[in-house]
């Protein structure tokens, strides 16, 4: 039987992913699942937990669910490990979003400033995680939600010494669900070629039964009401000439990229309401809590499909039981580049398609990435490899650097400002700094 731990348990995505698993039990028999969370989620780590005793007891399995707060009792002989922790809890995402907004930079989880800052505060704490695995799991593999993703994965992978990491998001999930659904065929028919970065990767070709449907879904996505939005993206319309002339599947993120004016616009209105989307989340949280906290509740409630991760315990399962069961199926994740787009560093951490084997995912080639979308990728790869200096490091010129990389942030002076405010408001959570 599999041991399988999660860290971030506390978290109230957690019974769709004890969902996932509960569905899987028969090609992947988890037999402890183990629930771990710091002392100030305990209240949360008991609540979600129990629920998921519930789901497992109703399903009738014999999977024993341990909640603990010994972050190494639980990693003893791991078999797999999955990240979703939120350092600092949500109070720090609001932080995230609203101070760069004052200063009329947009504020986003894992964009701009915002991502920068949720960069510095975790990746630390991902790294002390990656070096426990190392003494007391080596051989586990660790699955990491944890945003942004895509950075705190290539950050463990170059600088600590466990290196069986593989960065996970449900973004491929939802456009993949969303264009099965605009062509009518089985999601399990379509293959989206994807390539790109973490919350910046495109679908540069899409194939049904082996052929090409790009000009087709190109075309049904130049309208508006066939477009993919997420829960926490704001559904702006692409315009359809855009669409057309892009030619490629654009991901919901890249809204902040292409209609940065009409986001800020947005945001602006949130912040002076005080709904920005973690003060959305935090409420949304709070009765999503109030609902697990019942006795009688026994499965994954259909409001937690407000958030914007649903799917990701798709993402994470079919994951670990491709590498469990060797399936070599194609999976799109965040691993080593290794070559596989040529435009890019070979050492560095890309969003592609992999095969999944016992021995991990194996990126597929993509070769050069289009003109077209290469120039905002390679600037976001400088942001990154920036950002995760200045996390590793604690340099405050880097995170400067990084800032002013950004194409989110217009203006260097704003730029000091903003850093210079969030490393005030997030001290607590620096200790490079
Ligand atoms: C998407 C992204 C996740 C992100 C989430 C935020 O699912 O892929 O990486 O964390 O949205 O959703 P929330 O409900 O927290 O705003
Ligand atoms: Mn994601």
């Amino acid at each position: 039987g599999i041991k399988l731990v999660t860290i971030g348990g506390g978290s109230s995505y957690t019974p769709e992913f004890v969902e996932g698993i509960i569905k899987r039990y028969d090609e992947l028999p988890v037999r402890e699942l183990w629930l771990v969370d710091i002392e100030a989620g305990k209240e949360k780590l008991d609540i979600v937990g129990n629920l998921a005793r519930r789901m497992v007891k109703k399903a009738n399995l014999p999977m024993d669910v341990h909640l603990t707060l010994d972050r190494e009792a639980a990693l003893q002989n791991a078999d797999f490990v999955t990240t979703q922790i939120r350092v600092g809890l949500l109070e720090s995402r609001i932080k995230d979003e609203r101070i760069p907004i004052k200063h009329g930079m947009i504020g986003q989880e894992t964009n701009g400033a915002g991502g920068l800052f949720k960069a510095l505060r975790t990746i630390p704490v991902l790294m002390d995680i990656a070096e426990d695995m190392q003494r007391l799991c080596p051989n586990a593999w660790l699955i990491n939600f944890t945003n942004p993703a895509g950075m705190v994965t290539e950050a463990i992978i170059k600088h600590s010494n466990h290196k069986k990491v593989v960065g996970v998001c449900n973004v491929p999930i939802n456009m993949k669900i969303t264009i099965a659904n605009l062509l009518n065929v089985p999601v399990e028919k379509v293959q989206i070629k994807f390539a790109g970065l973490n919350h910046m990767s495109y679908g540069i070709d899409v194939f049904v039964d082996g052929k090409s449907k790009l000009t087709k879904v190109i075309e049904l996505l130049a309208n508006p009401e066939n477009q993919l939005s997420m829960n926490n993206i704001a559904p702006i319309p692409w315009e359809g000439e855009f669409i057309k002339a892009l030619h490629m599947i654009p991901s919901p993120y890249h809204r902040y990229y292409y209609k940065t004016g009409e986001i800020l616009t947005k945001e602006q209105k949130e912040f002076e309401q005080g709904k920005t989307r973690a003060e959305v989340v935090k409420e949304l949280e709070n009765k999503l809590f109030e609902l697990y906290k019942d006795p009688n509740l026994n499965i994954k409630p259909p409001q937690l499909a407000e958030r914007g991760g649903a799917y990701y315990s798709n993402v994470a399962c079919d994951l670990i039981s491709s590498i469990y069961n060797n399936k070599g199926d194609i999976q799109t994740l965040n691993v080593v580049n290794n070559g596989a787009i040529s435009s890019l560093p070979n050492d560095t951490v890309v969003e592609v398609n992999c095969t999944v084997t016992n021995n991990g995912p194996i990126p597929l080639a993509v070769g050069r990435l289009p003109f077209s979308i290469n120039g905002l990728i390679q600037q976001i790869k400088s942001f990154e490899l920036t950002a995760i200096e200045a996390a590793i490091t604690g340099s405050y010129e880097k995170a400067l650097l990084a800032l002013c990389i950004n194409p989110l942030i217009t203006d260097d002076e704003k730029a000091k400002v903003i850093l210079d405010e969030l490393l005030e408001a997030h001290k607590a959570y620096l200790p490079q700094f």
